[in-house]
């Protein structure tokens, strides 16, 4: 690839941008990992864009089944690209650099001072481009995306929500509701006191903390006798 330039960060780890249309490619650390590793994701990515911009793949040319849709929030709609690997495809506003930037040093937070049930999706960059009516976010992916929301409150919930939770948990019983909403107040404290002990504010890096912006596993095997594993998205 040509025209990267190296953007060095606070913490000392150094970004890629590369030109991409009429604005630019930001990858973290993780990005460039995961490229390097797994080079083919580059051919996921023009076939999700041929995809996502309507346009037809040139005959001949092998197309990626790509851009199924995964969920969907109140600023954005999330779909596969590669295996293992999501866009969340945002409506524009403020800075996604700005964002990605904070989420970064959240997850390294995470990483050091919290314990392993409580973690967050590898942030791997995002396009920002004049000429495309939305922020592109790349994410690891996390299962089917199912959130505590789905999982507590499944009246509020679309029907590909629900079928989710059927799919990937089944019955949820009540003592196992009960678990997960208290793991959830219990993920609020553990990672404001991490975030303090790191000498920054909890409010500044749990910008929009709420059951839907948590996504939820169960563990096969209980991690510090936890018995679920929870994502932090969306900060
Ligand atoms: N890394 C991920 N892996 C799997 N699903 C995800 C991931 N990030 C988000 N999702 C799904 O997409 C939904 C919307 O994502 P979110 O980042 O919360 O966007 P919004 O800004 O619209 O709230 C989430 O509720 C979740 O179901
Ligand atoms: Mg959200």
């Amino acid at each position: 690839m040509s025209g990267i330039e190296e953007w060095p960060q606070a913490d000392g780890a150094v970004w890629h941008v590369l030109p991409y249309r009429d604005g630019q490619l930001v990858l973290t650390g993780k990005g460039q990992e995961l490229l390097e590793d797994r080079p083919e994701v580059i051919e996921h990515f023009s076939a999700y864009e041929r995809r996502m911009l309507g346009g037809i793949a040139l005959e001949g040319v092998t197309d990626i089944e790509t851009r199924s849709f995964v969920a969907s929030g109140a600023r954005s709609s999330v779909y596969d690209m590669a295996p293992g690997v999501v866009v969340k495809e945002a409506i524009k506003e403020g800075s996604p650099v700005g964002v990605l930037q904070r989420m970064d040093r959240l997850f390294n937070i995470i990483e050091t001072d919290v314990p392993r049930w409580i973690d967050m999706p590898h942030q791997y960059g995002v396009v920002v481009a004049r000429s495309l009516s939305k922020d592109l976010i790349f994410q690891q992916k996390i299962d089917s995306g199912i959130t505590v929301e789905w999982v507590l409150r499944p009246e509020l919930c679309a029907d590909y929500q629900r079928e989710a939770v059927e799919r990937e948990f089944g019955e949820v019983p009540e003592s196992e509701r009960e678990l997960i909403g208290q793991a959830f107040d219990a993920s609020r404290r553990v990672l404001s006191q991490a975030i303090e002990k790191n000498g920054e504010n909890p409010r500044s890096y749990l910008t929009d903390f709420h059951e839907g912006n948590m996504l939820i596993e169960r563990l096969r095997t209980p991690v510090a006798s936890h018995r679920h594993k929870m994502w932090i998205i969306d900060q």
